[in-house]
């Protein structure tokens, strides 16, 4: 195991987490005891050292330790023993180059020279201040080796070239976007999907658990909030329902007047036809449901929770609006497998 020493210089005297972490830091102490909070220690690391410019100075470490009450030497131990920790400064964009095996064999060395001959040495950062790396183990990633990770995502199926131009682009303050550089479906087969094609197997409409098997029954008294959504099956047009909540207003529409609702993100082919079933085809019905509304879909489509999850109605708000969000603008270049209609290209 490499030796891992704090840069005491560049770290200075004084850390302070950033106001905007103090609710997410509230959260992780909220999990645990008072009398068991240190068991919060690697979430605080985790969040010092993103408000650290992606490393942890010596006294981050120490304010992580009297928030949650620990000697300065368990902490040290915690930061100093997994490297996801890093103990001295690096660029704006970190890139963590992974170079075990299947990587290995499929080109990770090559990325490598890249890497020192963009950047130099592993943990120097370019003069800019915008570039850093470090070789690192197995990333979860292999089947779409050679990989790295920059900063919080991942850049796949990379080769020299391709993965030079990235480094290009982010020197030079162009964003890139993350995932794979092939022609592949996250990691389906390249060229396009040969088999499990159907639509919902990637729209997340399959995703609501309808029952836990063997779940206990409530105890006598304890009454649901909600009617289980167990016995609620996929709604069919002009079916009669007994959801929960209150059945948003349908509308009708000439061919061709629908807004593609596949724009907004968690809407896929199948759940839009489920819409449309229902008389939803208009951005601006969406993005004015009421919770009600909202409590009556989720019970009719078996999805509890997702709309609020997926944030449907501030998508719908923007898009009703004229304006676009970012997986829009996917979708519209066409870069959405999941969002396109059978038939589509
Ligand atoms: S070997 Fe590189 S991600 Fe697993």
């Amino acid at each position: 195991m490499a030796v891992r020493r704090f840069d005491l210089e560049a770290g200075g005297d004084t850390f302070a987490f950033k106001p905007e972490t103090e609710p997410t830091i509230a959260f992780w102490l909220a999990k645990y005891p008072e009398d068991k909070k240190r068991s919060a220690v690697i979430p605080l690391l985790w969040l010092a050292q993103k408000d650290n410019a992606g490393w942890l100075s010596e006294p981050a470490m120490r304010e992580v330790a009297d928030r949650l009450e620990m000697p300065y030497i368990r902490v040290y131990e915690v930061a100093t023993f997994y490297t996801m920790f890093r103990m001295q400064p690096v660029g704006k964009h970190h890139i963590q180059l992974c170079g075990t095996t299947p990587c290995m064999l499929r080109g990770a060395n090559d990325l490598k020279d890249v890497c020192q001959s963009k950047i130099g040495d592993k943990m120097s950062v370019t003069d800019d201040g915008r570039l850093s790396w470090e070789e690192v183990e197995c990333l979860g990633a292999c089947v779409n080796a050679p990989m790295v990770q920059i900063n919080d995502y991942y850049y796949e199926d990379l080769t020299p070239e391709k993965f030079a131009d990235i480094l290009g682009k982010l020197q030079n303050g162009v964003e890139v976007k993350p995932g794979t550089f092939v022609d592949r479906q996250l990691s389906g087969p390249q060229g396009g999907l040969t088999s499990l094609t159907s639509t919902d197997l990637f729209d997340g409409s399959r995703n609501a658990i309808k029952a836990l098997p063997n779940a206990a029954a409530a105890p006598a008294g304890d009454a649901p909030k909600k009617p289980a959504p167990a016995k609620k099956t996929l709604i069919k047009k002009d079916e009669p329902t007994a959801a929960a909540g209150e059945k948003p207003a349908a509308i009708t529409v000439q061919a061709g007047e629908e807004d593609d609702l596949k724009r907004i993100k968690g809407i896929g082919p199948v759940n839009e036809k489920a819409l449309n079933a229902l008389g939803i085809f208009k951005f601006d019905q969406i993005a004015t449901w009421t919770p009600e509304n909202i409590d009556w879909i989720e019970d009719s489509m078996s999805f509890p929770g997702r709309i609020e999850r997926e944030d449907w109605i501030s998508q719908a708000v923007t898009l009703a609006s004229g304006d676009e969000t970012d997986f829009s603008k996917r979708v519209d270049a066409g870069e959405v497998e999941s969002s396109k209609d059978e038939g589509d290209d």
